[in-house]
C-alpha cells in the first residue's frame, strides 16, 4: 500500500437539546463505516464529534427545567454518547462546544475575520420580549398566519398552510416564551461580510468536485450567484455562548461556533494523544479533512465554514459528503405513526447492526433521501444477513467442531482462486472510498451467493452420512470458512460487532483488508460456533412502532437527518428546533419521558404557616443548589411544621415555577395518599444527600 493517508473526519454536531433519533443515525452510522473502512485500510483516521450546546433554545430549554445550561448540556452528552455506544458509532473524541479549545478557535477565528475587515457592526431592529427582556429568535415568536389566519404560527412559517414569511408578517404577534406582545427594538449585530468580492472570488473556485459533490456544487452555484448576504454572527445577552472579545454583552451565534466545535473536538484529541493539530489545520497541510451532513446544512458548510477559514489563515476542508434525509415507510417520520423513533428506543427492541446494515445497503454516496421501509428492513435483513451470511458458518462449523475436533482440513485452493477471480475486490474498496455502500454490499453479497451454491453443490450434510468422505468434508467446509472469513472482513466496517464475534469464534487476529485470500491455514483451530445473528422478527418491528406512538402529530415536520424539527431554511434561521413531545395515549410512557422528571432528594431546611393559606405549608428546601428552593406544599393537614424541619425528602425540580398568591413555588414535593384521610410525604434511606437525582 503507498503510505498511509491522514484523515480527520467529522459527523454534523447534534444539538443539546434533543434525543439522536433514526434520521441523526443516517449520518452518524455513514461516517463511522467510512471511518472504520479507512482504519481497515491502514490509514490514521481520526473521528471527531461534538454535541453542539449554544442558543437561545438550549438556554431556555434549562431555564424550564429548573437547571443551568451546563447541567442540560451535561445530561444529554452523556444521553447521546449512550445512543451512539449502542450503535456502534465509535469516536475518536465525543466533544462539547462548550469548551476552552471551541471559545479559542471562535475567538482566534473571529479576530483574524475583524483585522481582514471581513466583520461589520450594523444595527438592526428585531422582536423583543419586554417581559423576558430578550430578543426573540423567529421560533419563539407566534401569531396568526398572514396568508390563511392559522392561529399559533411559527415566526418563520405556517405549518397549516406552509407559506414561508417575516415575523414582522404575522398578524397579533406574541412571544412564545412569556406570552407578551412583542415590540420593535434596535440593537447593534456583528455581521461577517460574505457579500465582500474576495468571499464570492474564492468560494466561486471551490465549490466544485472534489471539495462537493456535483449536485451540490450545482446549489451552491445557484445561491452564489443571487448573491450573498452577509452573515449575523452576533446575538444579545442573555444567550448561553461565548461572549465575543471586543463586545461585551453580544455572543457569537450558535452556528458560528458549532462548525469551530469540530476543531475544538480534534484539538482535545491533540492534546490527548499528542497529535500536531497544525499538521490537519494548517493551510498548507497534506492530511485530508471530511465533513459528513445533511443537505439542510449544507450552506453553512459549503459557503460560510470555507469562507471563514480561508481568511482566517486555515485550511479549508477536503470534501463535504452531503446525504439526504430519512423517510420512514415512504413518509416524513411520524410521531402519531411511531415512526419517530429514537435511537434509544430502537435499541430497546432490536439489534443496531440489523440497521447499520440497511442503511448502509441503501447508500450511495449521493443526496438522495433514504426510505426505511419496515417490511423491506426485516425481509432485507434476514435474506442477506442470516439466510446467506451467517448461514454460510452455521452449515459447516458443527462439521469442523463435532468431526475434526475443531481443526481446519486444507482449503481447496482451486476455488478459492476461482472466487478470487469472480470477485472483484478492488469495487468492493473503490465503493466504500465514494460512500457507495449500496455498490459494495451488493458485490459482497454476490460472493456470499456464490459461496453457498459451491456447499449446495458439494452438500456436506450428505457427505457426513457417507462413509469414506472424509476427507471431502474436511475441505469443502474449511474452504467454505475461509469464504466466511473474507465475507466477514468486507462487512466488517458496517458490522464491527459481528466481525469481532466472528474473529472470536475462527479463532483469528481482528481482519484489515489485506487478510483477503489468504486460505486460513491447515490445522488451524477454531472455536466452537455460536449463533451470530438471529432473524428480525416482525413483532419487534411493530412493538417498536407501537412504542413511539404518540397521540398527537405535532408539526408536518421534515425529517432531515439530524434534527427532525429542523426546516430547509436552516439557513437563515439556525435555530428551528426544540419542540414538545407530546403525552402518549397509550397511558404508557417511555424512559425518555420519565427521565424528564428531575426528581431531587431535598432537605427540609425550614417550614412555616402561610397566613391565609387554608392547606399549605411554607417549605424551603435544599437541593445542594446555591440557595433553597421555596415550595408551597398542601400538607399542613397532616404535619406541624416543627417536625419537618431537616427530613430528607423528595422533590420534582424541573417543575415550572409558579407563581401563587403568597409568592413563587419553585417545585413540589411528593406524597402519597389514599382513598382514607392521611397523607405521607416520602422519606428517601439513609445515605441520600440533598441534590441527588432519583430515578
Ligand atoms: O443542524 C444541526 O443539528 C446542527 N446542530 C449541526 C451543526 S453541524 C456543525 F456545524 F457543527
Ligand atoms: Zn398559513
Amino acid at each position: 500500500m503507498s503510505s498511509p493517508r491522514k484523515i480527520l473526519v467529522t459527523s454534523a454536531l447534534p444539538y443539546a437539546n434533543g434525543s439522536i433519533h433514526l434520521g441523526h443515525l443516517v449520518e452518524y452510522i455513514q461516517t463511522d463505516i467510512w471511518v472504520r473502512f479507512q482504519k481497515m485500510r491502514g490509514h490514521e483516521c481520526w473521528y471527531c464529534c461534538a454535541d453542539d450546546t449554544h442558543g437561545t433554545p438550549i438556554m431556555l430549554r434549562a431555564e424550564k427545567e429548573g437547571i443551568t445550561p451546563e447541567q442540560l448540556i451535561d445530561r444529554v452528552w452523556q444521553e447521546h454518547k449512550r445512543d451512539f455506544d449502542g450503535f456502534h458509532v465509535e469516536f475518536d473524541n465525543y466533544y462539547s462546544t462548550n469548551t476552552p479549545e471551541t471559545r479559542h478557535y471562535a475567538d482566534t477565528i473571529y479576530t483574524r475575520l475583524r483585522d481582514a475587515g471581513l466583520i461589520e457592526v450594523r444595527a438592526i431592529e428585531q422582536f423583543y420580549d419586554p417581559e423576558k427582556a430578550m430578543f426573540l429568535p423567529d421560533r419563539f415568536i407566534k401569531g396568526e398566519c398572514p396568508k390563511c389566519h392559522a392561529k399559533d404560527q411559527y415566526g418563520d412559517n405556517c405549518e397549516a398552510c406552509g407559506a414561508t414569511y417575516s415575523p414582522t408578517e404575522l398578524i397579533d404577534p406574541y412571544s412564545a416564551v412569556s406570552g407578551a406582545k412583542p415590540i420593535r427594538k434596535t440593537s447593534d449585530h456583528y455581521f461577517f461580510k460574505l457579500s465582500d468580492p474576495r468571499c464570492a472570488d474564492f468560494l466561486k473556485d471551490w465549490i466544485v468536485p472534489p471539495q462537493v459533490q456535483a449536485e451540490a456544487g450545482n446549489k451552491l452555484g445557484e445561491w452564489l450567484s443571487g448573491g450573498l448576504s452577509d452573515w449575523d454572527i452576533s446575538r444579545d445577552a442573555p444567550y448561553f455562548g461565548f461572549e465575543i472579545p471586543d463586545a461585551p454583552g453580544k455572543y457569537y451565534y450558535v452556528w458560528l461556533d458549532a462548525p469551530i466545535g469540530y476543531m475544538g473536538s480534534f484539538r482535545n484529541l491533540c492534546d490527548r494523544n499528542g497529535l500536531s493539530f497544525d499538521a490537519f489545520w494548517k493551510p498548507d497541510s497534506e492530511a485530508e479533512v471530511y465533513h459528513f451532513i445533511g443537505k439542510d446544512i449544507l450552506y453553512f458548510h459549503a459557503l460560510f465554514w470555507p469562507a471563514e477559514l480561508h481568511h482566517a489563515g486555515f485550511r479549508t476542508p477536503t470534501g463535504v459528503f452531503c446525504h439526504g434525509f430519512l423517510t420512514v415507510n415512504g413518509s416524513k417520520m411520524s410521531k402519531s405513526r411511531g415512526t419517530f423513533i429514537t435511537a434509544e428506543s430502537y435499541l430497546d427492541h432490536l439489534n443496531p447492526e440489523w440497521l447499520r446494515y440497511y442503511y448502509a445497503a441503501k447508500l450511495n454516496g449521493s443526496m438522495e433521501d433514504i426510505d426505511l421501509n419496515l417490511e423491506d428492513f426485516t425481509a432485507r435483513v434476514n435474506s442477506d444477513l442470516v439466510g446467506k451470511y451467517v448461514n454460510i458458518a452455521s452449515r459447516c462449523a458443527g462439521f469442523i467442531t463435532k468431526r475434526f475436533e475443531g481443526r481446519l482440513g486444507a482449503v481447496d485452493a482451486a476455488a478459492v482462486a476461482e472466487f478470487k477471480a469472480a470477485f472483484e475486490a478492488g469495487e468492493i474498496a473503490q465503493s466504500y472510498e465514494t460512500r457507495d455502500y449500496g455498490r459494495a454490499l451488493r458485490e459482497i453479497m454476490r460472493l456470499a451467493d456464490v459461496a453457498n451454491l459451491y456447499i449446495a453443490d458439494r452438500k456436506p450434510w450428505e457427505m457426513a452420512k457417507q462413509d469414506g468422505r472424509e476427507a471431502e468434508l474436511h475441505e469443502v467446509c474449511s474452504t467454505a470458512l475461509t469464504l466466511f472469513r473474507d465475507l466477514t472482513l468486507y462487512l466488517k466496517p458496517v458490522l464491527p460487532r459481528l466481525a469481532e464475534q466472528v474473529e472470536g469464534f475462527l479463532n483469528i487476529a481482528p481482519l484489515t483488508w489485506t487478510a483477503a485470500w489468504e486460505p486460513l491455514p491447515e490445522g488451524h483451530v477454531i472455536n466452537e460456533y455460536k449463533h451470530l445473528m438471529t432473524r428480525v422478527d416482525p413483532k419487534q418491528v411493530e412493538a417498536m412502532v407501537e412504542a413511539n406512538k404518540q397521540s398527537l402529530e405535532p408539526t408536518p415536520a421534515p425529517a432531515p437527518v439530524r434534527h427532525a424539527e429542523h426546516q430547509q431554511h436552516a439557513a437563515q434561521s439556525g435555530e428551528a428546533q426544540a419542540k414538545e413531545t407530546r403525552p402518549a395515549d397509550t397511558g404508557h410512557i417511555s424512559i425518555d419521558d420519565f427521565a424528564k422528571v428531575d426528581l431531587r432528594i431535598a432537605r427540609i431546611v425550614s417550614a412555616s404557616h402561610v397566613e391565609g393559606a387554608d392547606k399549605l405549608l411554607r417549605l424551603e428546601l435544599d437541593i445542594g443548589e446555591a440557595r433553597p428552593r421555596q415550595v408551597f406544599a398542601g400538607i399542613k393537614s397532616a404535619y406541624a411544621p416543627e417536625t419537618l424541619v431537616g427530613r430528607m425528602t423528595v422533590m420534582v425540580a424541573n417543575l415550572a415555577p409558579r407563581k401563587m398568591k403568597f409568592g413563587m413555588s419553585e417545585g413540589m414535593v411528593l406524597a402519597a395518599s389514599g382513598d382514607a384521610p392521611g397523607l405521607f410525604i416520602l422519606s428517601p434511606d439513609a445515605g441520600a444527600e440533598p441534590g441527588m437525582r432519583v430515578k
